[in-house]
């Protein structure tokens, strides 16, 4: 396993629509350990596939930060059928280091994923798990969760972050 580099706000990989995952293969179980081994180093609750460079619909969440095997979730071309509800809270991107906002997501969602034989399955998360998984969705889609803001505060906040990443 290895620590990938993630890349950052700004590079225009990340806006990217990502294409479905074929065949499951060696080297895609290989991208999957790597995607939760870079996440849990960075202390994050999830890490896709267009955020290591590798535009494909794929992602990996882990809402227990490595302490719970038996939470490790891979996202494998997913699509949302259903959100319920609302909840408000502060969310990040290791995309985006340093930078954490209240953001509205829906409090409960349901998706179609993929199985790694090829079947589907239903998957349902609340809480932070429906955080998580509208928020690695987004990457898939090519949109960081900042571009929910308007304009005067995604610039007050790209400003905050620029000044961090140069010290
Ligand atoms: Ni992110």
């Amino acid at each position: 396993m290895a620590v990938l580099p993630v890349l950052t706000w700004g590079d225009p990989r990340l806006k990217k629509n990502s294409a479905d995952v074929g065949e499951w293969t060696p080297e895609l179980e290989q991208l999957v350990a790597d995607l939760f081994e870079t996440s849990l180093h960075d202390e994050g609750v999830g890490l896709a596939a267009p955020q290591v460079g590798v535009n494909l619909n794929l992602a990996v969440v882990d809402c227990s930060c490595g302490e719970d095997p038996g939470q490790k979730i891979i996202l494998i071309n997913p699509e949302i059928t259903k959100e319920e509800g609302s909840q408000e809270g502060p969310e990040g991107c290791l995309s985006i280091p340093g930078i954490r906002e209240v953001l509205t997501r829906p409090q409960k969602v349901t998706l179609r994923n993929r199985t790694k034989d090829g079947g589907w399955e239903e998957l349902v998360g609340e809480d932070l798990k429906a955080r998580a998984f509208c928020h690695e969705i987004d990457h898939l889609r090519g949109r960081l969760f900042v571009e929910y803001f308007g304009p005067v505060k995604r610039q007050f906040l790209q400003k905050k972050y620029l000044k961090q990443v140069r010290g």
